[in-house]
């Protein structure tokens, strides 16, 4: 046990009951004669498909298999997203339509987790509107859904494990992984950030990060099975290792899993301006087993908009810390977040993102409107500009981004690639370079899961076209 450590761990006691209670749905069901199956439908980022996985992992140990739709299922898990109020408005209008199912099915219980579920004015309008779902359990919650799971089925009363908390770490809990090539490895949990646009740091809680040596060994262990592509996930992976207390930052740690011996490659998201550094772009250039890609959500590029954002770095620091990352990889794949429209955010102040985005040339951009996230500082300021004014600002933001992708496409006509191949889009391959970029060739499913070199013939503003090289 570490001392130092300031995040609560889930006891292995405490998880024992959980496996304990997953043993006994199973047995309810057992005792009917039944086959159980869930459906778990995902919101969202990344973080959340792998605590999907996780859900899907204990919803396995209690002897559930698994629908691809509600219509017909014992349970639906809806793990949703509360980012943007479109996000949470989808939910709420797929939850409505939940009733139909349920009467079709009137033993069907519903559930909602993730990050909906960690704001009280969402779990008091189901609870006042929503009576045909079951129970609620937010993020801090997850590892204990054995235990909702077999109240509900037991007792039939609507429960709520909602309790604000820092939040804890659960070590060990089983994973029903989606893909057989590629895994997500969250490394920590949280957020202490608190840009004022954002919710996250009010539904996923404090930072905490896992233990090196737990991520060491499930990496190894992923690697022993044959993946070929791992992604640490953390809001800020950053900042891992700051509540540890053992002088292990990303960087170290990053360098520890690029040593396990195999083939394949690491990447991780998200990284935030503020912490990231030469450290880290230093530890990515030494080893090949890390890929040359980086997401680095600048957000904006004026610096009055950055400080109202809470963001902790200038329109400067961040081009010196891209300068210094593609110094040191000279293909490096650089992608980001931006947010058009942040309250009070004027049309010149707005141009100079679109500066910004040109001197940095990024690969790709993710680009969002501004929404107002209630119980958010920036959700009180005033909002001057029209939705119309930030409509077309967001279209101008995303032609530019389009010219830009295309001509860094089109660079990479005539050269030699490694890629992954891992699927198939309808009669070709498809296939992702080292720095994440999509390639579709020919060639036989059978070199699914295996690295390849491919020269790029062809390209667009999306995808890269390629040849197998003999
Ligand atoms: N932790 C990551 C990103 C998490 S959310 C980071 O710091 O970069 C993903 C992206 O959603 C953010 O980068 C931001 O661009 C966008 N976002 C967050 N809150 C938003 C809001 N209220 N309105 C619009 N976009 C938002
Ligand atoms: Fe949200 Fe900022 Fe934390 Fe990212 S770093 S999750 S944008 S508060
Ligand atoms: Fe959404 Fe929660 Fe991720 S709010 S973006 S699912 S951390």
């Amino acid at each position: 046990m570490n001392e130092n450590r300031k995040t609560p761990v889930i006891s292995q006691e405490q998880l024992d009951q959980q496996y304990a209670l997953c043993a006994r749905v199973a047995e309810y069901w057992r005792s009917r004669g039944q086959s159980p199956v869930a459906y778990v439908e995902t919101y969202g980022c990344q973080q959340n498909e792998a605590d999907s996985e996780r859900i899907r992992g204990l919803l396995s140990q209690c002897g559930y298999g698994f629908a691809q739709e509600a219509e017909g299922a014992d349970v639906v898990i809806m793990n949703t997203c509360a980012i943007r109020e479109h996000a949470e408005q989808r939910v709420f209008g797929n939850l409505g339509a939940l009733t139909h199912t349920k009467r079709r099915h009137p033993g069907q219980k519903i559930f909602l987790c993730g990050c909906m579920a960690g704001q009280t004015v969402v779990t008091d309008r189901i609870k006042k509107s929503y009576p045909h779902v079951d129970g609620v359990f937010s993020t801090h919650h997850l590892w204990q859904l054995p235990e909702l799971l077999y109240r509900v089925l037991t007792t039939g009363k609507r429960t709520f494990f909602i309790e604000d908390e820092a939040g804890s770490v659960a070590e060990g809990l089983p994973v029903r992984r989606d893909n057989n090539l590629k895994a997500w490895v969250s490394i920590m949990y949280g957020c202490n950030n608190f840009c004022t646009y954002c919710i996250v740091p009010y539904v996923r809680g404090r930072e905490r990060s896992r233990e090196p040596e737990e991520i060491l060994a499930e990496c190894r262990d992923l690697v022993a099975q044959g993946y070929k592509d791992i992604t640490l996930l953390g809001q800020n992976v950053n900042s891992y290792g700051k509540d540890l207390g053992k002088g292990v930052d990303f960087a170290d740690l990053l360098e520890q899993i690029a040593q396990i011996p195999g083939d394949f490659l690491i990447r991780f998201m998200t990284s935030h301006p503020r912490d990231a550094g030469p450290k880290l772009f230093d530890v990515m250039a030494k080893y090949p087993r890390i890929a040359k890609q980086l997401h680095l959500p600048v957000q904006c590029g004026n610096d009055r908009v950055l400080k109202a954002m809470n963001r902790h770095y200038d329109r400067a620091k961040y081009l010196e810390l891209v300068r210094y990352a593609k110094e040191k990889m000279p293909g490096l794949v650089l992608t980001s977040d931006i947010i058009v429209g942040f309250p009070g955010e004027t049309e010149q102040e707005f141009e100079d993102t679109l500066s910004l985005i040109e001197e940095v040339g990024y690969d790709a951009l993710f680009t969002f409107i501004y929404s107002p996230r209630p119980g958010t500082p920036a959700a009180e300021l005033p909002d001057p500009a029209t939705k119309a004014e930030k409509n077309t600002w967001f279209d101008r933001l995303c032609a530019l981004q389009n010219s830009i992708s295309e001509k860094r496409h089109k660079a990479y006509i005539g050269t030699n690639c490694r890629v992954l191949i891992d699927g198939t889009d309808g009669d070709l391959l498809t296939a992702r370079t080292e720095g994440g970029r999509l390639v579709r060739l020919a060639g036989s499913p059978d070199l699914i899961g295996q690295f390849r070199h491919v020269t790029i013939t062809g390209s667009n503003t999306w995808s890269l076209i390629g040849d197998l090289n003999e």
